[in-house]
This record gives structure tokens, C-alpha cells and sequence, in this order.
């Protein structure tokens, strides 16, 4: 049977969330939890399985129409890939797998439409270049977002670290943690949507400008400081720069009870830094933890959040994979 899988990392956002939407930096990381998508021969419709988000539904190849809206940023990306690159679009299956939690703020939706847009343009015999990959995920994120800096699809695209400036572009850089601690992903379980939380930021910076913008210059600031920290692998510098960026998202409305909770937990227990990342309200939080408190930092958040992945980070971005 003709087929063809790919598979994208997830991201997190190390610093830079939100402010990154009107245009300050952030810094982001490929992490090693992926989404892979594999597309195979079938008739009819396109047939969508998705057993970790629950979904089981069609698109239709003809006129695009979908039978769950969870499809439609997908069903704008096959429109793009008809009408801007020339393919057609042909009944088939997708099957999606995932070590990737879904809506925890870690890129799923963009590593969803960057495997898929990879896995199908294979099958159909041209596999798309990683730069046409980011401009057709980032028509998938639009939909799905409202209104994305293009982080999210840019890292899981080309993997690896990432400075990113909304309108410029993004330079890779080379992001090793300090030696003796580890990166903690926390997923607090409380699902959240991006759009919501990025649209309400957007309103308090638009009614508090004359003072927000400081804050959003401040956050942009903070990149600078932590590229410094960790080419220095100084570990409390880039903790203390979390908590700082965490205190900043705070201030524009992007935290939330239970991510104050967990993040007060992850310091009380030993971690030098913690913050949300993604768009907050929920989703995930991420701690800078040494070695040996990564037992009793685990503990200290029993029965409080859904999983902790320890994670590798800098992985390869969008990719084919054999079967
Ligand atoms: C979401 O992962 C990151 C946000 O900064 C939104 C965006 O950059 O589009 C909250």
C-alpha cells in the first residue's frame, strides 16, 4: 500500500511568550515528545484517527467541508496545498500518534500540521521543502490560533533552539542546559485555549500601553540575559530569569491560580526556576531542576498535576520517517 509518515517535535517556550506577539524575542526549544502522522491509500473521504485527542472524523477531498472543527485548520492547510502549491487532493487515511499532550501549550497543533504537511506531499511524490513546510503549517496555525507569532510552527519545523522576532524571522542557536540540571515539563492537566488567553493579553496591553510596553520591553531584555546565562551555564541566572518572565506573564494576564500553585510548589521543593510556557491559563508549566532534587521535586507535586516529562531538548525538527 502507497504510504508515508513524518513526524514534528513539540516546543516549549523557554522565555517570550505573548511578548513575542507584538514583536518582542523569545526563546524556544524542540523537545524530544512528537507528533507522527502517517498518510495511507483509502477511498472516498479523508478519513482522520486520532486515538490520544479522541478524534475519529473526515474531511471531504473535493470541496474541503470536515466533519469535526477541530479539522478545520487541516482542511485550510489541503485548500493551501491545492491552491498555492499546485497539489491535488486525493481521498486517504491519517493516522495520527502522539507522546505529545494535546492542548498543554506545547506546539501539538503545529506539530500536527507540519507532520501531516510533510507526510502527505511525500505520499503525493513531492515532499515539500522545511521553508514551504513553515509557510503551509503556519495557514493551519492561523486557523487554529487567530492570531500566532509563528513560534510554535517555526520550531517544529526546523527543531533545534530558536530566537524568534515576529515579522524578521528566527536565528538558531545552539541551547544546552547548565551541566547537573534538568529541564521539567508539568502538565497541569487544566486545558486552555490559545486564542482566548492570547486575545486577553492583547486587551490589557492595548488598555495599559504607556506602562505594558515597558513590560514587553522588559521581556525582550530578558532574552538577552538568558542567552548570556547559558552560554555561561550559569543555572541560578537562568532560573531567576524564569521566575522574572514568569512574574512579567503574570502582570499581562496570562497566569492563573493553578499555575501559581504549581510554580510556588516547583520553588518551594527546589527548582531555580519555574514558569508557564505556551500561552498559560493552564497548559503547562516548565522548571529549570537540579540532578538530585528532581525525586523530591516530583513528589512534592503528587496528586496535583496530570504528568511530568523529563525531557531532551534541541531535537530535530519535521522529518520522514520509515515504516
Ligand atoms: C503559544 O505557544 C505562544 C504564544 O506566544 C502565542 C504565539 O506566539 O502565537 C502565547
Amino acid at each position: 500500500m502507497r504510504k508515508a509518515s513524518a513526524s514534528a517535535p513539540g516546543k516549549v517556550i523557554l522565555f517570550g511568550e505573548h511578548f513575542v506577539v507584538k514583536g518582542s524575542r523569545s526563546l524556544a526549544v524542540a523537545i524530544s515528545l512528537r507528533v507522527k502522522t502517517t498518510v495511507a491509500e483509502s477511498r472516498g473521504k479523508i478519513r482522520f484517527y486520532s486515538p490520544l485527542a479522541g478524534l475519529e472524523s473526515w474531511i471531504d477531498p473535493v470541496n474541503l467541508e470536515y466533519g469535526d472543527e477541530r479539522l478545520a485548520p487541516l482542511a485550510r492547510m489541503l485548500e493551501y496545498l491545492r491552491d498555492k502549491y499546485g497539489f491535488n487532493i486525493e481521498p486517504h487515511k491519517v493516522i495520527v500518534e502522539s507522546n505529545l499532550p494535546v492542548g498543554a501549550g506545547l506546539g501539538s497543533s503545529a506539530s500536527l500540521a507540519a507532520s501531516y504537511a510533510l507526510a502527505y506531499t511525500a505520499f503525493m511524490g513531492s515532499p515539500l521543502s522545511k521553508d514551504e513546510l513553515l509557510d503551509v503549517s503556519y495557514e493551519a496555525e492561523k486557523v487554529a490560533h487567530g492570531n500566532p507569532s509563528g513560534v510554535d510552527n517555526t520550531i517544529a519545523v526546523y527543531g533545534g533552539g530558536l530566537i524568534y522576532k515576529r515579522g524578521v524571522g528566527f536565528e538558531r542557536v545552539e541551547v544546552d542546559l547548565p551541566p547537573g540540571y534538568r529541564l521539567l515539563i508539568i502538565d497541569t492537566g487544566v486545558p486552555r485555549n490559545t486564542r482566548s488567553v492570547v486575545e486577553h493579553v492583547l486587551n490589557i496591553a492595548s488598555m495599559t500601553w504607556e506602562a505594558s510596553e515597558h513590560v514587553y520591553r522588559a521581556a525582550d531584555k530578558i532574552i538577552d540575559l538568558a542567552l548570556k546565562a547559558l552560554r555561561n551555564k550559569d543555572a541560578f541566572l537562568l532560573g531567576t530569569l524564569m521566575n522574572l518572565n514568569q512574574g512579567l506573564l503574570n502582570a499581562v494576564g496570562a497566569s492563573s491560580e493553578v499555575i501559581e500553585r504549581v510554580v510556588f510548589s516547583l520553588r518551594r521543593s527546589g527548582a531555580v526556576g519555574a514558569k508557564l510556557t505556551g500561552a498559560g491559563w493552564g497548559g503547562s508549566v516548565i522548571a529549570l531542576v537540579s540532578e538530585d532534587l528532581v525525586g523530591r521535586v516530583r513528589e512534592s507535586l503528587s496528586g496535583m498535576v496530570k504528568s511530568i516529562h523529563d525531557v531532551v531538548i534541541g531535537v530535530d525538527g519535521v522529518s520522514l520517517e520509515n515504516h
